[in-house]
């Protein structure tokens, strides 16, 4: 592992943001670029959206070796082609020694609150919190799900309404595990929580005992297209991944639910909404509600009862 980091960040505006982050993501260490959103939330409580008004933050980190002037070169270059799109800042560099360079995502990661009651805390961050909180310790590692993505706020936000004490929940895709450890802190009896990256996998069941709920989450590490054949019907589902797993672990996904029960998909980018609604309508389940952010849409629906 290379002991000195180039750390190379930029503000965009909200429109140029995936293509910003595609092109540090295709030079970035380990493919890896991070997009950190501004998040706005009504007075109520219940809309956490992105804040279009506030520049959006993408960074990589490349090792600081013989090649690293090209491929900032390179960086700028692309970066000159988007800025005809929409508003790209100045790109920032900044040399980072090994040590840092493991801390330094952290330094984005602030306490956030979403809905009315969650708060998500870093795990190195102390918060004191109010009496009706329920506030998740997080370390996401190298896992998806630190609560700044829209995706997962949307599923926080209808996680907040809809459980109640004693439900069973399936989680798949749980990544980081902060919707399964949210689910139980506002009262779910039990969690399945499945995810498909062993790496991942870790962080979750770290996140789950830091938290102190490890006993009511059961994880499994496994594709859900493939080897979830729960026999139990849960009382909501969430599942925050990509509309092809969604589409294609559908009938799984729905028979998990006992008929009435919610199911939450998020993780839907617009374009394959249309592809994603028709499918779990001929699967059997209605429409109760959608949100977007940006690009981003996620979809409560209702399994029909027989
Ligand atoms: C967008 S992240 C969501 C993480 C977290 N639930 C949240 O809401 O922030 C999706 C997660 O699903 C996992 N995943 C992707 N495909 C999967 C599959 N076929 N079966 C199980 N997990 C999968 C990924 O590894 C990733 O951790």
């Amino acid at each position: 592992m290379p002991a000195r980091w180039l750390e190379v960040a930029v503000e965009t505006d909200a429109e140029v943001a995936d293509a910003v982050a595609e092109l540090f993501a295709r030079f970035g260490y380990q493919q890896g670029a991070a997009v950190f959103h501004p998040v706005a939330q009504d007075p109520d409580g219940e809309n956490a959206t992105i804040d279009p008004a506030t520049p959006v933050l993408i960074a990589t980190y490349l090792p600081l070796d013989e090649q690293v002037d090209a491929t900032v070169e390179r960086l700028r270059h692309g970066l000159w082609h988007l800025s005809q799109l929409g508003r790209i800042g100045e790109l920032r560099l900044r040399t980072l020694a090994e040590e840092e360079w493991a801390e330094a995502w952290k330094s984005h990661f602030p306490v956030t609150r979403i809905g009315h009651r969650i708060v998500i805390r870093p795990s190195w961050i102390p918060y004191e919190s109010r009496d009706d909180e329920i506030v998740v310790h997080l370390d996401p590692g190298m896992a998806f799900g630190t609560g700044l993505h829209p995706t997962t706020q949307h599923c926080l936000l209808w996680l907040e309404r809809l459980v109640t004490p004693g439900m069973s929940v399936l989680d798949a895709g749980a990544g980081s595990g902060i919707l399964s450890i949210a689910a139980l802190a506002l009262g779910a009896r039990s969690v399945t929580a499945w995810e498909i990256d062993p790496v991942a996998g870790e962080v979750l069941r770290e996140n789950l005992e830091r938290n102190g709920v490890a006993d009511r989450a059961t994880v499994r590490i496994g594709d859900v297209t493939e080897d979830l054949t729960d026999r139990e019907a849960y009382d909501l589902v969430v599942a925050n991944i990509v509309a092809r797993v969604l589409i294609e672990a559908g009938p799984r996904l729905v028979r998990a639910a006992r008929p009435g029960a919610h199911l939450v998909l998020s993780g839907i980018i617009d374009t394959a909404e249309e592809g994603v609604r028709r499918r779990y309508h001929d699967l059997g389940t209605e429409l109760v509600e959608r949100r977007q952010d940006g690009d981003w849409v996620s979809l409560l629906l209702r399994r029909n009862r027989p």
